[in-house]
């Protein structure tokens, strides 16, 4: 059987990683798809090629439509990132009949539901396994291998750049910028790092992980996004005290009044798994009723971990080129007529345990003043820190862990908080999860 044609759309640190396994494992990828896969096309303006491979049976244009015009090419590999040009080519491309593979989670999270509904009229494939924590095949495991279950929560560390910064600010006591540079010149980083670490990366990962794990739309803009910019090394220093790592997350959970969809720093227990996820690997960790909780765990980021995604996801379509449409994977796991609108609560509606540090002025009775406001919002209080003084400085930092409350209580006690004499400054507060099943 002849090769299947593989446009693609991007040459850069991904696109060159993809073609270099593309050509590097070209004969046991084949074996696995039953036919070869190569990519004819490609529209670059830069050819990143720090892993090797050979341009000579490509042909190379620096346009992109005459990569997805090509009649004999049949999947589309689209690594443009961003939401306007990626969206307008996905479309051209399925308006085409091609197929399309992309890394692009911003453009699923944002227009994948217009993306799925043309692909699904035209009977072609769009698949994303690259676009949520890299290499890890995260999609694929809850999309088909967790069928039979009904998922309770997810909670991943699903952006590799915010690890990578938070494990280096704890084990070397590094700088939060000269990390983040470190991490764009590895190539973990997106073009706008903002992204990376205000959560909205992950917000875009979460988004999808949702709607693959409940069946329903995608809704980015019901995402709570936090990042990890307001982390500071004391918060991590008195995490550490308390048994617990700082973890940013992102978390999905079906609860009685609707889903909740949060993305922030979050304290997790030193014991659990998720909590040694270090530098730029990431981890998700499902729960689900049938097989409880399973923990898949990988490079989140990266060429050759994020073309190892792509590849797989070529392999797949491949292997459907000759399928019934009917017969496929849904794109979000269930039937498109079966996704339902379940509602997805706002942040002040979800229930956690938290994190406050409080720098209080060192005099008689201000700490009964506070605990006195987390008791009238029936806040109850779990552990609690207070630190010697340093000389010459009239403030000292309590630190306290309290019990699961509703979020508008703990936003009612902490403005009550911040409103007393003693307290300077702003309470910093980080949410909590026992992650339990
Ligand atoms: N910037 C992303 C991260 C790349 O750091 O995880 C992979 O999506």
């Amino acid at each position: 059987m002849k090769p299947v044609k593989v446009g693609i759309l991007g040459l850069g640190t991904v696109g060159g990683g993809t073609v270099h396994v593309l050509q590097k494992n070209a004969e046991e990828i084949a074996r696995r798809a039953g036919r070869g896969i190569v990519i004819t096309h490609a529209c670059a303006k830069t050819v990143n090629k720090t892993h090797p491979y050979s341009t000579d049976d490509i042909v190379l244009t620096e346009e992109l439509s005459e990569v997805v015009n090509t009649p004999e090419v049949e999947i589309i590999v689209e690594l443009l990132g961003g939401t306007t040009i990626a969206r307008e080519m996905t479309l051209q491309a399925i308006a085409n009949g091609k197929h399309v593979v992309t890394a692009n989670k911003a453009l699923i999270a944002t227009h994948g539901n217009e993306i799925f509904a043309a692909a699904q009229e035209k009977g072609v494939i769009v698949a994303f396994e690259a676009a949520v924590a890299g290499g890890i095949p995260i999609i694929k495991a809850i999309r088909e291998g967790l069928a039979a279950n009904k998922i309770k929560w997810i909670a991943g560390i699903i952006n590799g750049t915010s690890n990578f910064i938070l494990t280096e600010m704890r084990d070397k006591g590094s700088l939060f910028a000269d990390v983040l540079a470190e991490a764009q010149n590895l190539g973990y980083a997106e073009r706008d790092p903002t992204f990376d670490i205000e959560g909205v990366d992950a917000g875009h990962k979460l988004t999808i992980l949702a709607s693959i794990a409940f069946g329903i739309p995608l809704q980015l803009d019901k995402v709570y996004m936090e990042g990890i910019t307001k982390i500071t090394p004391e918060d991590v220093q008195y995490a550490n005290e308390l048994g617990y790592r700082i973890k940013h997350l992102g978390i999905t959970k079906r609860t009685e009044k609707g889903i909740e969809l949060r993305v922030h720093p979050t304290l997790i227990p030193i014991q659990r798994l998720l909590a040694n996820v270090e530098g730029v690997m990431n981890a998700v960790l499902v729960d689900s009723d049938a097989l409880g909780p399973s923990l898949y765990y990988g490079a989140g980021a990266g060429a050759l971990p994020t073309g190892s995604a792509i590849i797989a996801d070529l392999v797949e379509v491949t292997r459907s080129l000759t399928t019934d449409p009917s017969n496929r994977v849904p794109h979000l796991a269930f039937q498109a007529k079966a996704l339902v609108d379940l509602p997805i609560l706002p942040i002040e509606e979800i229930e956690t345990a938290y994190y406050l540090r409080l720098s209080v002025l060192d005099k008689l009775g201000v700490l009964a003043q506070v605990t006195n406001i987390l008791s009238d919002n029936a806040i109850n209080i779990e552990a609690i820190i207070q630190k010697e003084p340093l000389a010459g400085v009239d403030h000292v930092s309590i630190v306290m862990l309290t019990h699961k409350v509703q979020e508008k209580q703990m936003n009612q006690a902490i403005d009550a908080i911040e409103k007393l004499d003693g307290i300077t400054g702003k309470v910093a507060r980080i949410r909590v999860e026992s992650l339990d099943s």
